[in-house]
């Protein structure tokens, strides 16, 4: 016997994108289920990256979905760009006025679900949403399956797929699970936590003879690194001293402080955008509706503009059964999406060595470098981007 439950709106997926949809759908006085087939802890301590742009951290805490980013978070004002042995500072703050927060996205997550219980929102840990139907009509509903398997019926007014990079909603959506536009990458980033202090006030994001790394932070005591390896790459093969060395190769003038290696994985890196956003009362938010590289830290933050623009057109639908915000939703999502897509592609490009470089890229990539390092056009560019273009209904 299927089980059937009715809401207003139906949100498959509890990552950023989802529970803050859920959370200011709630502000607005509309109800959702959300539902996962994740367990809570799951959510909770998959390690995920870690920069928020000023627009995101200001949706965070002016919407009550989280205090601690502003008190745990770290702000910074600036990134480096390394690279032929030098670093170059690009100062975020004195270029475009703005800056980026250092807070893991698991910690978000932790704050968002915690306020979504406390706010009695009907979260669904173990729930595996199976197809969508109906995005035609203005009942869809979400097929899924219970943590022990019985079967689950959600009709709504819309559906959200919220559900990440193997969406399942994005069929009712595109017609197919994968159709979009895709674009892969012949190195991945291998990451490590490990105990040590800070090796740097700020990112590093360093190109280097033998490939890219990026130092980042998590803690005084914890730090977290990437360096260029392939995407085939085992992590188990390296010993920590091995770790090390290549860390310590690809950052030439900066001396790592070096501890104990505690976590350790491979990050693949994809393009992705959806080839549709929108069916009928079905909408793709977040991963589900594009993938970016995270050279340019910004997959949490472009999620967090998806759901700014959704959630206004749904208001508009549910509330006042106005659907002309949500016909314009796709095109205006879109056209953040593929400025990001864009960014995150051009800081990938810039800073990673391809296995096929031939010198004359190797020249033109430094070449490339130094005409955004010396030009105050230049860093005012990577500063825009990085630091993230105005959010909708944010100033
Ligand atoms: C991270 O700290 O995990 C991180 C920071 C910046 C990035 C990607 C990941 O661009």
């Amino acid at each position: 016997m299927t089980a059937t439950v009715r809401t207003r709106v139906a949100i498959i997926g509890a990552g950023p994108a989802g529970l803050l949809l859920s959370h200011l759908l709630a502000g607005a006085g509309i109800e959702s289920i959300v539902i996962d087939q994740r367990s809570r802890e799951e959510i909770e301590t998959t390690i995920r990256a870690g920069i928020l742009e000023e627009g995101t951290v200001e949706v965070l805490s002016s919407s009550g979905a989280s205090d601690r980013v502003l008190t745990v978070g770290n702000r910074h004002e600036g990134i480096e760009l390394r690279f032929s042995g030098e670093g170059h500072r690009i100062d975020f703050a004195a270029l475009v006025g703005r800056g980026v927060y250092l807070y893991p996205q698991h910690e978000a997550l932790k704050d968002l679900i915690s306020a979504r219980l406390a706010a009695g929102q009907d979260l669904r840990f173990g729930v595996t949403a199976q197809r969508v139907e109906g995005a035609e009509t203005d009942r869809p509903t979400v097929f899924a399956t219970g943590a022990e398997g019985q079967p689950l019926a959600i009709e709504a007014e819309f559906v959200v797929g919220a559900d990440g990079s193997r969406s399942v909603a994005r069929a009712a959506v595109t017609g197919a699970s994968t159709g979009g536009y895709f674009r892969e990458y012949p190195f991945a980033w291998f990451g490590i936590l490990c105990e040590a202090p800070p090796s740097s006030d700020e990112l590093i994001y360093s190109n280097s003879e033998n490939g890219f790394a990026l130092i980042s932070q998590r803690s005084p005591t914890v730090q977290r690194m990437y360096f260029q390896c392939d995407p085939e790459t085992d992590p188990s093969v390296y010993s920590e001293a091995q770790l090390w060395d290549e860390l310590q190769k690809r950052v030439p003038g900066t001396t790592l402080h070096e501890g104990r290696i505690f976590q350790r994985d491979v990050l693949r890196f994809r393009s992705f955008v959806a080839h549709e956003l929108l069916r009928g009362r079905v909408a793709l938010i977040g991963d589900a509706a594009h993938t970016v590289p995270p050279t340019g830290a910004k997959g949490m933050n472009l999620a967090v503009a998806d759901v700014l623009v959704l959630e206004k057109a749904l208001r508009a639908l549910l509330l006042e059964d106005d659907s002309r915000p949500l016909e314009a939703f796709p095109e205006k999502a879109l056209h953040r999406i593929w400025k990001a897509q864009h960014f995150s592609w051009w800081m990938t490009s810039m800073l990673h060595v391809a296995p096929d470089a031939s010198n004359f890229d190797r020249r033109r990539q430094l070449g490339e470098l130094r005409s955004v390092v010396e030009s105050e056009a230049g860093r005012t560019f990577l500063a825009e981007a990085y630091t993230g273009w105005p959010l909708e209904g944010l100033q």
